[in-house]
C-alpha cells in the first residue's frame, strides 16, 4: 500500500524552512514534531490523501471536496499524485509547483511526500474559500 509522508506548512513558516529546501522532511523527521504535523499514512491506490487522513482522525483543510476550490491544496515534494478532474488550478501549478488537490488526489507512487495545509501559499490565497 503506498505509503503518504506528510508536513503541514504551517510548521515551514513556524520554523523558517522552505518549501524549495531539498532536506525539508529529513529536518521534519528530526525535529520531535506532532503526528498531526508530520507522521505518515498508508492510502490506497484509488483512496483519496483527504479521506485517508480524515480516517487517521487528522483534521486537514477543505471546502468543496469537488476540485473546485484550494483549501484543501498540497504540494508534491516526492513521488506522484493522480487527481481527478479539478478546474481550478493552471497547468504550470500542477506541473511546475506541483500543486494537488488531497480531496480528489490519490498516490500514483509507492512513496510520496506531500506539504499540506499549502493553501497558505500566496498564489492559492485568490482561490480559498
Ligand atoms: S476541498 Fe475544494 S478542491 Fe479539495
Amino acid at each position: 500500500m503506498p505509503t503518504v509522508e506528510y508536513l503541514n506548512f504551517d510548521v515551514l513558516e513556524d520554523q523558517g524552512w522552505d518549501m524549495d529546501d531539498d532536506d525539508l522532511f529529513e529536518k521534519a523527521a528530526d525535529a520531535g514534531l506532532d503526528a498531526e504535523d508530520y507522521g505518515t499514512l498508508e492510502v490506497n491506490r484509488g483512496e483519496y490523501i483527504l479521506e485517508s487522513a480524515e480516517a487517521q482522525g487528522y483534521d486537514w483543510p477543505f471546502s468543496c471536496r469537488a476540485g473546485a476550490c484550494a483549501n484543501c491544496a498540497a504540494i508534491v515534494k516526492q513521488g506522484e499524485i493522480e487527481m481527478d478532474m479539478q478546474q481550478i488550478l493552471s497547468d504550470d501549478e500542477v506541473e511546475e509547483k506541483n500543486v494537488r488537490l488531497t480531496c480528489i488526489g490519490t498516490p500514483e507512487t509507492d512513496e510520496v511526500q506531500i506539504v499540506y495545509n499549502a493553501k497558505h501559499l500566496d498564489y492559492l490565497q485568490n482561490r480559498v474559500i
